[in-house]
C-alpha cells in the first residue's frame, strides 16, 4: 500500500518545515539530493510514485517582482510546470496538494471566502489564480489547494515576518510599515499541523488558510514594540502606494478561513500569542531560544530569501506572497 508523502521544494521555507515534521523518505529540491526537480522542466521519473500516496508541491517562484518582470519564465514554473507535476502525480495515483496565495484577489474588499471571484492584479497573483482554475481539469477535483495568507515562524533569527520586525525594532532602527495592507498571518506550526490533518482525513478541495486575526503590518509592529517594551516612535506608518511601486500589490487580502477550522475543529495561534512568543525570544538574551534548524536545512539557507530582500525599504513594510 502507498504510504509515503513526497515534498517537492523541500529547501523552501514551507517545504523545510513540512520536511522537518514529516521526515519524508522522498523529497526534492532544485539542486542536491536525494531527488532533484526543476519546475521549468519537471520530471518525476526517478521517483517511485507507486510508493507515494501524497505529493505536496511547496516549490514555486515566490519572488513577486521577478514574476512581474519575467511573466513567461515564471508562468512555466508557477503554472505549467506545477500542473505538469500534478498530472504526473495523478497519472500514478498520487494525490496532489498545491499551495496558492491570497494574492489571487485584488485586495479591494477583503474578507474573501473560497467562493469569492478571483481578481488578481499582478503576475504572481494571476499565476496562482490560473493554477487554482486549471488544476481541476487534471485531477477531476481530487486535489487539495491551500490558499495561504502570510506564513511566519516563531523561531529567532529566521527572518520571517514577526522575527524580522522584532529584530529591526530591537536594533533601534526605524520600521516603516503599511497601515493599509491587511492580511491574516498564520504560524508555520499551524500550517504543518493542518496539512497533516487534511492528509490523515483524506480531505479534498480548496481551503483558505490564514489566522482568524485580520491585521495590518502597522498594527503588528506597534503591538510588537509594546511587547518588547520599546518605544513605538520607531514604528513609522506609511501607505503601501507611497512606496511608488512599479506594479500593484493588493491591499486588503484578508481571508475567511472558518471553513477549514470548522472542518478540522482547529483553533490556530492568535497573532497576540505569536507576538508574546516572539517578544520573549528577544527579551531573554543569554538563554534565548535560537532556531535549532529545520530538516533539511543547509548552512546559509534563509527562510525568506526573496521575500525579505526584494525591496529596498524594510521588508516589514510590505512583504510578499
Ligand atoms: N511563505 C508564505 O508566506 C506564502 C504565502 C502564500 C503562498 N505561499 C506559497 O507557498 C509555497 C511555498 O512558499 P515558500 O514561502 O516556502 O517559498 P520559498 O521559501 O521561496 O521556497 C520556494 C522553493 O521553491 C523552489 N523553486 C523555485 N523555483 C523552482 C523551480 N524552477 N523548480 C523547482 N523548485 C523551485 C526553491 O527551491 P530551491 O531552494 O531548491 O531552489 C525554493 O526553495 C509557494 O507556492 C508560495 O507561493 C507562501
Amino acid at each position: 500500500m502507498k504510504k509515503n508523502i513526497l515534498i517537492i521544494g523541500s529547501h523552501g521555507f514551507i517545504g523545510k518545515h513540512l520536511a522537518k515534521s514529516i521526515q519524508p523518505k522522498y523529497y526534492t529540491s532544485r539542486k542536491g539530493g536525494p531527488y532533484t526537480l526543476d519546475l521549468a522542466k519537471p520530471s518525476l521519473k526517478t521517483l517511485p510514485l507507486n510508493e507515494i500516496s501524497h505529493g505536496i508541491i511547496a516549490a514555486a517562484c515566490t519572488n513577486i517582482p521577478y514574476c512581474e518582470k519575467f511573466p513567461q519564465e515564471t508562468h512555466q514554473i508557477n503554472v505549467q510546470g506545477t500542473l505538469d507535476v500534478v498530472k504526473e502525480l495523478v497519472d500514478h495515483g498520487t494525490f496532489p496538494i498545491v499551495l496558492s496565495s491570497d494574492y489571487v484577489f485584488d485586495g479591494v474588499k477583503g474578507d474573501y471566502t473560497e467562493a469569492s471571484p478571483l481578481s488578481p492584479i499582478n503576475s504572481y497573483g494571476k499565476q496562482k489564480a490560473e493554477l487554482e482554475c486549471r488544476i481541476g481539469e487534471i485531477t477531476n477535483g481530487n486535489h487539495l489547494i491551500l490558499r495561504l495568507s502570510k506564513i511566519y515562524s516563531l523561531e529567532r533569527d529566521d527572518g520571517t515576518l514577526l522575527d524580522e520586525m522584532a529584530s529591526t525594532l530591537n536594533k533601534g532602527l526605524p520600521l516603516q510599515v503599511a497601515t493599509d495592507q491587511i492580511f491574516c498571518p498564520l504560524s508555520i506550526i499551524d500550517l504543518v499541523k493542518i496539512v497533516l490533518q487534511l492528509i490523515e482525513n483524506n480531505h479534498v478541495g480548496l481551503y483558505n488558510l490564514g489566522s482568524l486575526d485580520k491585521v495590518s503590518r502597522f498594527h503588528l509592529a506597534k503591538t510588537l514594540a509594546s511587547a518588547l517594551k520599546l518605544p513605538s516612535t520607531k514604528v513609522i506608518p506609511i501607505q503601501l502606494n507611497s512606496l511608488n511601486p512599479s506594479f500593484s500589490r493588493p491591499l486588503n487580502t484578508s481571508l475567511c478561513s472558518e471553513k477549514i477550522f470548522n472542518l478540522l475543529d482547529y483553533t490556530p495561534l492568535s497573532v497576540k500569542q505569536a507576538i508574546t512568543t516572539i517578544a520573549n525570544n528577544f527579551k531573554c538574551k543569554e538563554n534565548c531560544t535560537r532556531s535549532e534548524g529545520v530538516f533539511p536545512m543547509k548552512p546559509g539557507d534563509s527562510a525568506t530569501d526573496f521575500e525579505a530582500n526584494d525591496d529596498p525599504i524594510a521588508a516589514g513594510a510590505i512583504g510578499e506572497k
